[in-house]
């Protein structure tokens, strides 16, 4: 009879072989972040969430990015949509799926494949309870010329969005490239943008729904010299936006600038990296070897925030990594130093702040 019941455990766990290997996938809790080494889901598959952002909502933080399509390189159109995942400690992140796909049967959307669809950012509008995805969208067969700002919509922060609109950023026919959707503590949302064609960065407020630039957009007096990849952050009053300069996939220094006043004058401070990534073998000259997309405050963490960059593949972009590390915010200065691996209770030891808990996603 034990002879049998074991036969039948063997072929019960055989049978469920896929199932299994999942389950224990599942249950690897990762405790640590180690930037530009490959970053694995809830499911065992490695993050598809490229030049994101993050957005904190009820306890949960939303990790945005754009979907890569397996097998297709940047010129064969490799962008799949918006990819959401979902965490409470900012490790382990289970995969909320693609929230707004490209079009695929018509050919007409202004998502049809075919289009490039960049750089993600979704706010929360508290008056009309909606949350807004922002992307860089160019139209299928128009190139990198000319841009709009793409805008879609849901109803929760997993999705799904609908496709709303879109607008040229930037008070240009042309549009405006990389962005920065930055909503002050008086709920005011403001486009930091660099314009088209002439990358001059400029700045606009948009409307209380969110939908569209109010007026004008104003030249950011002192934000200089082709800056892309903007990430805006606010500590003790000030702003501070981390960027890059100009040169497609390829990485270069990043710089940060801060102004007391948003439509005011910038201060340029250089670079605030320091270190080398030690997986790639790469410096601060090329920021570890990534560009800037995001940067935010950790929720219940005094002080402490986070920098996202990511790592470029454009031969084959589902692979590019991203590198996440902590910024240091003192005395008005900005650093973001390499680590090989970090949590946040590095993070809460170093500056005296208590331990966030762990969660289970
Ligand atoms: C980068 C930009 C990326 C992508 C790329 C295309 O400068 O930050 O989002 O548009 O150029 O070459």
């Amino acid at each position: 009879m034990k002879a049998i019941t074991a036969l039948f455990s063997t072929l019960l766990v055989l049978v469920n072989f896929p199932g299994y290997i999942q389950a224990q996938k599942l249950l690897a809790v990762q405790k640590v972040i180690s930037p530009a080494q490959v970053w694995l889901d809830t499911n065992g598959n490695a993050i598809n969430a490229h030049g994101g952002g993050i957005l904190f909502f009820e306890g949960v933080y939303y990790w945005y990015g754009e979907h890569k399509l397996e097998g297709k390189s940047e010129a064969q159109f490799a962008d799949g949509g918006i990819h959401c995942y979902s965490s409470a400690d900012l490790v382990n992140w289970k995969d909320e799926g693609v929230v707004l796909s490209v079009d695929y049967k018509d050919k007409k959307s202004d998502l049809a494949y075919g289009c490039i669809l960049e750089r993600p950012k979704v706010v929360y509008n508290q008056k009309n309870k909606q949350f807004l995805a922002f992307f860089k969208l160019y139209l299928k067969g128009v190139g990198y010329e000319t841009s709009n700002v793409g805008v879609a919509v849901a109803g929760k922060p997993s999705g799904p969005f609908i496709y709303h609109h879109k607008f040229h950023g930037g008070g240009s026919p042309n549009g405006s490239g990389d962005f920065s959707m930055f909503r002050d503590e008086d709920g005011a949302l403001y486009h930091l943008t660099v314009r088209k064609p002439d990358k001059t960065f400029v700045i606009g407020k948009m409307d209380d729904d969110y939908y569209y630039p109010e007026g004008k957009y104003n030249v950011c007096d002192g934000i200089t010299m082709h800056t892309e990849a903007p990430a805006v952050i606010k500590r003790g009053g000030d702003y501070y936006l981390l960027g890059s300069g100009s040169s497609d996939w390829k990485p270069n220094a990043a710089r940060y600038f801060t102004t007391d006043k948003l439509t005011g004058k910038w201060t340029f401070h250089g670079n605030p990296c320091l270190g080398v990534n030690s997986v790639d073998n790469i410096g601060i000259e090329s920021t570890f070897g990534g560009q800037s997309s995001f940067v935010f405050p950790v929720e219940g963490m005094k002080d402490a925030c986070i920098a996202m960059f990511d790592i470029w593949k454009p031969e084959n972009p589902v692979t590019g990594k991203y590198i996440w590390l902590p910024v240091e915010v003192k005395d008005g200065k900005m650093s973001v130093s390499w680590r090989d691996s970090w949590n946040l209770e590095d993070l809460g030891q170093k500056s005296g702040i208590k331990k966030l808990q762990m969660i289970d996603n």
